[in-house]
């Protein structure tokens, strides 16, 4: 696992988009992510303009209406894809795991789902995506898409289940403030309990990028 530690949560931004490699890209909900689609949209805007097609899709949802401010297609929506000119990619939207998987193999065909990038968000309970600790999800190694019931509220979510985070071709795992710093510290440990361990590690080439609060340096 690579670490990049930054002085600030926009540099963490700048610098994630160095990562942010199409076509198919899966990104995570949370604050973390409201705030990096307002540094990728111009980027994004960008590249839809010069006919590079990212296709953005859900790492993990809430199962609430769209138009629920808790729903993380929602805020990819309104924060990327609409102002970046991607209005077609609103039906990337999961609402259910056989639903989302079956959008999934039209999209990647019978083969492999192997996602271009996936950029993962952590929670301070060492979560990530809807993959939660001691959850029956964090020892399926083989599902594609998991219909699961977290802790953190809204309870009810679709998420990737561990084996695309694994096989994505660039990984990056995003943590800013000093909030994270305990999780950043047992996840740089290796702590096994945390499923952004099991993701990372899994993946043997990921990227951990974070703020000096994140990295417990200020
Ligand atoms: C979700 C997210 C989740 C999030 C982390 C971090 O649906 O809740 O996908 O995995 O990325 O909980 O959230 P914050 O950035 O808000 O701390």
């Amino acid at each position: 696992m690579k670490v990049l530690v930054l002085d600030s949560p926009d540099e963490v931004g700048k610098k994630s988009l160095e990562f942010l490699r199409g076509p198919r890209i899966a990104v995570s909900g949370g604050s973390t992510f409201l705030e990096l689609f307002r540094i990728w949209m111009p980027e994004v805007k960008r590249k839809a303009a010069t006919g590079e097609g990212l296709r953005f899709f859900p790492v993990d949802e809430r199962k609430v209406p769209f138009e629920d401010p808790d729903s993380n297609w929602r805020v990819c929506y309104e924060g990327l894809l609409q102002p970046a000119g991607l209005t077609g990619q609103r039906e990337h939207r999961a609402i259910s795991a056989p639903q989302y998987a079956a959008m999934l193999e039209r999209e990647f065909g019978v083969g492999p789902v192997v996602f271009d990038s996936v950029f993962l968000g952590m929670g301070k309970d060492g979560h990530t995506a809807s993959l939660f600790p001691g959850a029956g999800a964090i020892r399926d190694r083989k599902s594609i898409v998991l219909d699961v019931i977290g802790p953190k509220p809204p309870p009810q979510r679709i998420t990737l289940g561990l084996k695309p985070l694994w096989d994505c071709k660039t990984l990056v795992a995003i943590a800013i403030g000093s909030s994270k710093a305990e999780v950043v510290r047992r996840l740089r440990e290796g702590d096994p309990e945390l499923p952004i361990t099991m993701a990372l590690a899994g993946h043997g080439n990921a990227v951990l990028l974070l703020d000096k609060a994140a990295a417990g340096a200020v």
